[in-house]
């Protein structure tokens, strides 16, 4: 039977009859799938990779300083570490549309991954952590015929545009067999065995416009919510649980004054593969003390509530 220690070196193979003596340079997001690739392909080729991570500054708490501490000092696997926050939110200013913050971000992200790119010089291929679902995900999506959901935001059109060839070593993977194979390349467990996370980041668990102000709330709620989950002891049992900040502001009462703030949602569901979801279903006593945390810990919410809707009729995410 096939172990993942046979498919890795299978890979590793494949790789370098691909590459020979190629320059690659791979894009990271911060999430796990670019991680797994950029980490086999390093063991395939080494010093002929070049990894650049567009840190569009909407990540979770303490995220982008994972991932440059796992790269450079983990691996030691030379990174290209672009903080480029300002951008972002900047172009973000005054937009409410779903598809139109999607778009953007994936636009920029190409944008500052290509100057990027141009700089290294001479790259001939493009890594991407691409897994099996995307492939199907991208053909035919939860709504039916050739209609879309969401854009999803990845570096298609790329590869034309800088005449690069794709190196796509995940391709047939779920997402369980990429952690299983991550585990193989001795990525740490927290990394491997984490939440997957939209490209876009935060900007679709913010409804609205995205702000500095607004990203730095939802962080804090949602690395609360996070560390009751572990704390539980039900962080793996989960497929994906996170908070998003909702643009309503409600009235309540702390202490003996009035309040005026934003409303936090919690969302957290069961899945195989992300097509489907199922509601997670926490105790009461267990959402009560996740609620109480939050309205008292973050300055800016006070109220919160738990999202019931599974997939489909919903989304996992709320963008
Ligand atoms: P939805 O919200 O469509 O999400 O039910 C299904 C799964 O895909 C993730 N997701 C994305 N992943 N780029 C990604 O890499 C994206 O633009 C994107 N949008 C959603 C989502 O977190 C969930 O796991």
């Amino acid at each position: 039977d096939w172990t993942m220690a046979e498919f890795k070196e299978a890979k590793i193979k494949e790789i370098r009859e691909q590459v020979g003596d190629g320059k690659v340079i791979c894009g990271l997001s911060g999430g796990v799938d670019s991680a797994v690739a950029a980490v086999l392909i390093h063991e395939a080729i080494g010093e002929q990779l070049t990894c650049v991570f567009v840190d569009h500054g909407l990540m979770r708490q303490g995220e982008a300083d994972q991932v440059v501490s796992l790269f450079k000092g983990h691996y030691n696997i030379p990174l290209v570490h672009l903080d480029v926050e300002t951008l972002f939110l900047n172009g973000l200013k005054g937009e409410t549309d779903p598809e139109k913050k999607r778009k953007f971000i994936g636009k920029t992200f190409i944008d500052v991954f290509e100057i990027e790119a141009n700089k290294v010089g001479g790259a001939d291929f493009l890594a991407q952590g691409t897994l099996y679902p995307d492939v199907i995900e991208s053909v035919s999506f939860t709504g039916g015929p050739s209609v879309t959901i969401k854009s999803h935001h990845n570096v298609g059109g790329l590869p034309e545009r800088m005449n690069m060839q794709l190196v796509e070593p995940l391709r047939e993977l779920f997402k369980d067999e990429v952690r299983a194979l991550g585990r193989e390349l001795g990525l740490p467990e927290i990394f491997v065995g984490r939440h997957p996370f939209p490209g876009p980041g935060l900007a679709i668990r913010i409804p609205g416009e995205v702000t500095k102000e607004r990203c730095d709330i939802l962080r804090k709620a949602d690395a609360i919510y996070l560390e009751e989950i572990r704390n539980a002891g039900l962080y793996d049992a989960i497929w994906q649980a996170f908070a998003v900040l909702l643009p309503v502001k409600t009235v309540g009462v702390m202490g003996d004054g009035r309040t005026y703030d934003n409303v936090c949602g919690l969302r957290a569901v069961t899945s195989t593969d992300g097509m489907t979801a199922d509601v997670y279903p926490f105790d009461s006593s267990f959402l009560t003390r996740v609620a109480t945390r939050i309205v008292n810990e973050v300055k800016g919410i006070n109220r919160v509530v738990y999202d019931y809707t599974s997939k489909p009729p919903g989304t996992i995410e709320w963008e």
